[in-house]
């Protein structure tokens, strides 16, 4: 097995490098990158008060504690980080992300703010965690981007550097068995289906709960498009920037429907250690 990247995961973070540079430019480099979940309550909520909760929700999810220590892989700008910071006592959080400029910036940041002790921001795959040491880790979290790993390395890795008592929160996003067919193309087997991943995960961890969130997620999916659609007129971006944005807003619309349908699930997924409770 290679240890570097594969050209699909270069695809992804210059993708990535892009969305920060042009996020940047905009002097929006603070926003989070994902769909929100919605409370019905609040019909009129923005979509960044949305994309928050599914933040809060995932890390509620993973009951932090004081004392832990928490991996949270693909941390896109790292707001989600600082807000937990803000909110959350926990001993050391460590960020991996493969976009090396969403890297840099997420850790200037700490450095400005004075959190470098308690948020470190790493540049390395999710698939390798580079530098952590086995059992180590109390909580790993993936929002948004599970989907995007070589998932039966990441399943393994995460096993490896969970402590016992662990846990692995992913709010995930995979396809209904019968798209199973359209797994034949590498981008989209990492997406994967119900039973493709599971079979991937079922040596490492074991699933504790699934609580599908398509109804809460969907109408951020579209309001994410919309608002892509709408920065395509306004802003001055390279023609670089400016297609990853369009792939953005294609894909996302394809989420949409496939959230409507039920041919895409959306899951907030938590997995225990096969050695643990
Ligand atoms: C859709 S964004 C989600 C960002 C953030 N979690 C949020 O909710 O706003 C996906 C993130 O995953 C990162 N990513 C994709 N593949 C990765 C990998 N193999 N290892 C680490 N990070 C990865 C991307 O660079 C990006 O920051």
């Amino acid at each position: 097995m290679s240890i570097f990247p594969s050209s699909l995961t270069n695809a992804i973070a210059r993708q990535y490098d892009l969305f920060q540079q042009s996020l940047e430019s905009m002097a929006r480099d603070r926003a989070f990158l994902n769909y929100g979940l919605a409370d019905f309550s609040a019909p009129h909520d923005s979509l960044e008060h949305r994309q928050q909760r599914l933040c809060e929700e995932t890390f509620r999810a993973a009951e932090i504690e004081p004392h832990h220590v928490v991996v949270d892989v693909g941390f896109g700008s790292g707001e989600q980080d600082f807000r937990l910071a803000a909110s959350t006592p926990f001993r050391q959080l460590i960020g991996f992300n493969i976009s090396q400029r969403q890297v840099h910036g997420a850790a200037a940041r700490a450095a400005r703010e004075g959190l470098e002790h308690r948020l470190l921001f790493r540049h390395g795959e999710a698939e390798v965690l580079p530098g952590v040491e086995p059992g180590t880790v109390d909580r790993l979290v993936a929002i948004e981007c599970a989907f995007y790993f070589d998932r039966p390395r990441f399943y393994a890795r995460a096993a490896e550097v969970l402590r016992a008592d662990g846990l692995l929160v992913l709010a995930d996003i995979q396809l209904h068995d019968r798209l199973a067919f359209l797994t034949r193309r590498e981008d989209l087997r990492r997406v994967g289906t119900w039973s493709s991943n599971e079979r991937h995960w079922e040596p490492h961890v074991r699933l504790r709960s699934r609580r599908n969130i398509n109804r809460e997620t969907r109408p951020g999916v579209q309001m994410c498009v919309g608002e892509i659609l709408r920065t395509q007129l306004r802003e001055r971006l390279t023609p670089s920037e400016r297609l990853e944005w369009m792939k953005m807003a294609f894909y996302s619309q394809l989420v949409a429907l496939g959230l409507w349908s039920g041919l895409v699930s959306y899951d907030l997924l938590v997995f225990e250690t096969r050695s643990g409770r």
